[in-house]
């Protein structure tokens, strides 16, 4: 099973930061925020890490591959926690597909369907960190109890942060699991479902990637991912898990991944 992590956005919100450093490669305390997103994938039931990258973003392989000479230097110098540190980071398991046009979200995780083949497979947004690792495993329990359905995390946001958002229908069949019936994205106010949004963890079914290679273009253009999960429950059960808002931490903004970096700042050093 993979983990398939979107990282070929232009990261506009950040400019000029990211004119010429990836967004994903941006400092959240002591590490690029992509790494806390590989390390929760390795964590989960994936056997591998597959960043859908674009080529110009070359910084995010460079982190990732091991750098024997820099490790070699620290370790002479009797700096020996940054060198593991280096280590660790050139030694995750990430492998990469390319994303060559930006036609939205549901297109990149397309990108990446020889990977996937015809098994389930988890997504995960680098715009939200989760630290305690603890969500994939939730939710793939989730799927086991429900013959291997697709399920996703959602969020209840308030009403001004709705049409952000990819949105479901459905109704508690446990505590804090929905069944899915319907989902819309980025819907105005007065067409929400619910104020359920979805939060950027999945665990998709095979059918999911199939059916993204005949999604048309939807809102803002872009070949939506939630359009092919949508379309999918016309085959298939889906369920969601309700999360805290505190199990996620948000860096898609300026504002928000300076928060984060606070609060994850104050959790590590007290
Ligand atoms: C994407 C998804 C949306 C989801 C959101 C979570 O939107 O399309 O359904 O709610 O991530 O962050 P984006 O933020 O890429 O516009």
């Amino acid at each position: 099973m993979k983990a398939l992590i979107p990282a070929a956005g232009m990261g506009t919100r950040f400019l000029p930061a990211t004119k010429a450093q990836p967004k994903e490669m941006l400092l959240v305390v002591d590490r690029p925020a992509i790494q806390y997103v590989v390390e929760e994938g390795l964590a989960s039931s994936a056997d591998e890490v597959v960043i859908i990258n674009s080529r110009e973003k070359r910084a995010i392989e460079d982190h990732f591959t091991p750098a024997p000479e820099l490790e070699a230097a620290l370790r002479a110098k009797g700096k020996d926690a940054f060198a593991d540190a280096v280590a660790h980071a050139g030694n995750l398991n990430v492998s990469y597909v390319y994303q060559d046009e930006p036609l939205g979200l549901g297109h990149a995780i397309r990108c990446a369907a020889e990977k996937t083949g015809d098994e389930a497979f988890y997504v995960l947004l680098g715009d939200v960190l989760v630290p305690d690792n603890a969500m994939l495993p939730r939710m793939k329990e989730i799927s086991d109890e429900h013959a291997g359905a697709s399920v996703i995390a959602v969020v209840p946001v308030p009403d001004d942060q709705v049409s952000r958002f990819g949105v479901i229908a459905g109704s508690e069949v446990a505590a804090g699991v929905w069944k899915v019936d319907s989902l819309v994205e980025k819907p105005a106010l007065e067409d929400a479902p619910s104020n359920l949004a979805v939060f950027g963890r999945y665990l998709l079914s095979p059918r999911v990637m199939e059916l993204l290679a005949d999604v048309e273009p939807g809102v803002g253009g872009e070949i939506q991912l939630t359009d092919a999960l949508d379309a999918v429950l016309q085959e298939e059960e889906m369920y969601a898990l309700v999360i805290d808002p505190a199990d996620g931490f948000d860096t898609g903004t300026v504002e928000s991944w300076l928060e984060t970096n606070n609060i994850l700042f104050k959790r590590a050093h007290g």
